[in-house]
């Protein structure tokens, strides 16, 4: 089915689909779009959003109830925890309405594979919400990687300091296996698709370690379905372990690691702590010619470049300030909501990719598969392409 196009200069009609924290993209449709519809089944989610967005978007309790009125949006933003992405998207795309989906692009390797067939089948534009590509200091690292400074790339290691990670990913849906696989796949994602990008390729086999280690030894807990994140978040809530109200369920890993290599031959690690005291990411890339290595991943912060042998030598051979990105990644959020919108709007090219955030969900899959398995070494399944193409 394909999408009917806008009216010439008349707004993209967006559905915001999931009203929570991630509702906050919405900001960034208009002047391109305008959020004409909202869909959650809880009314004070959509209340809440319907306040800071302009007109008076229609609200629906159900994708199935949005479906009904047709022609009411010619795209959506999915914006629902990461569990329900394949059963909201794919009856979306399967009635011609271009896609955002939030990361990662489902739960399972089947599921991603699932959502690509429909999207290939359907021919209706699908895209995925990997912010991470459009952070400044990941830009900076890639544009450095392409002017030839380090050589050619051999390795990718990135340390991951989920500073806030009690607050976010342990009192909610995130805790649990059965909503999220686990944290190399919830957060991990976004780390495994921005080396895959720094990289130039994909990995194809894995090995990983990790365990609960922390969090599972605090016993205060709480359903916190009534509550938002906003509700419990504190920078207050330190040490970890003096963390309450923690989610009933925790079976998730707050302590991860993955070694992958990759098909170009680059080999890779990721590393993540759900409980350090400071939150951000630092990633060094090695190549045939030099090093990079950025200190802080947001304004302010600085990407090094060394390139001469030497002992140790903290300010490098070059430096680049990171610029953007002052309040965490609300630049990378404009930019990703407008290239969406300008691919529905123009056909334009995306730097972020709905393959490639497959292949982030299958590294992330298997690596939790390992992780589990006594760190038994896993191959990662390469998406079915003849399968996507004919079904
Ligand atoms: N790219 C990023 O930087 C980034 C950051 C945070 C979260 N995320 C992703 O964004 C998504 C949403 O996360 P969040 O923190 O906003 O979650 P949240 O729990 O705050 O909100 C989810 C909302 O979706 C609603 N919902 C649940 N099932 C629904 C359905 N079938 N149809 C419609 N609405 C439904 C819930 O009622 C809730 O209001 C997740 O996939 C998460 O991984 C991405």
């Amino acid at each position: 089915m394909s999408i009917p196009p806008p009216p010439e200069s008349a707004p993209v009609r967006v559905a915001v689909i999931g009203c929570g924290a991630r509702a906050s993209l919405a900001r960034h449709v208009d002047p391109v779009g305008r959020a004409t519809a909202l869909v959650d089944p809880d009314t004070e989610a959509r209340a809440r959003t319907a306040e800071f967005l302009p007109g008076e978007p229609v609200q629906y309790a159900t994708v199935a109830d949005l479906l009904e009125a047709p022609g009411a949006v010619t795209a959506a933003l999915v914006l629902t925890p990461d569990d329900t992405h394949a059963e909201v998207t794919i009856p979306l795309l399967e009635a011609g309405i271009a896609v955002f989906c939030e990361k990662p692009l489902a739960i399972t390797t089947a599921d991603a594979d699932r959502i690509l067939a429909v999207a290939t089948r359907t021919g209706t534009p699908l895209y995925v919400g990997h912010n991470m590509r459009h952070m400044s200091v990941v830009r900076l690292m890639r544009e450095i990687i392409d002017r030839g400074e380090i050589g050619e790339v051999k390795a990718v290691w990135c340390r991951h300091f989920v500073g806030h990670g009690g607050d976010y990913y342990f009192k909610d849906w995130h805790a649990e296996r059965a909503r999220s696989t686990g944290l190399l796949l919830q957060k991990g994602a976004h780390d495994i698709d921005v080396i895959h990008h720094l990289a130039g390729g994909y990995s194809t086999r894995v090995t990983g370690m990790g365990g609960l280690t922390l969090y599972d030894q605090v016993t205060d807990r709480r359903d916190n379905s009534d509550r938002r994140m906003a509700d419990w978040f504190s920078l207050e809530n330190w040490p970890p372990l003096s963390q309450r109200e923690l989610h009933p369920v925790i079976d998730v890993e707050d302590l991860s690691m993955v070694q992958m290599q990759l098909d170009n031959g680059v080999h890779a690690s990721y590393q993540q702590c759900h409980y350090t005291p400071d939150y951000w990411r630092n990633y060094t890339v090695i190549g045939t010619e030099g090093r990079l290595e950025n200190f802080g991943d947001g304004e302010g912060g600085v990407v090094r470049v060394w390139n001469r042998r030497s002992g140790y030598r903290p300010d490098g051979d070059a430096e680049y300030p990171i610029t953007g990105d002052e309040g965490g990644h609300g630049d990378a959020d404009a930019r990703t909501v407008a290239e969406f919108l300008a691919m529905v709007t123009d056909g334009a090219p995306t730097l972020t990719s709905p393959l490639a955030a497959r292949h982030a969900v299958a590294t992330a899959v298997a690596a939790t598969e390992s992780l589990r398995a006594g760190s038994a070494p896993r191959e990662v399944p390469a998406p079915d392409l003849d399968r996507r193409t004919t079904s």
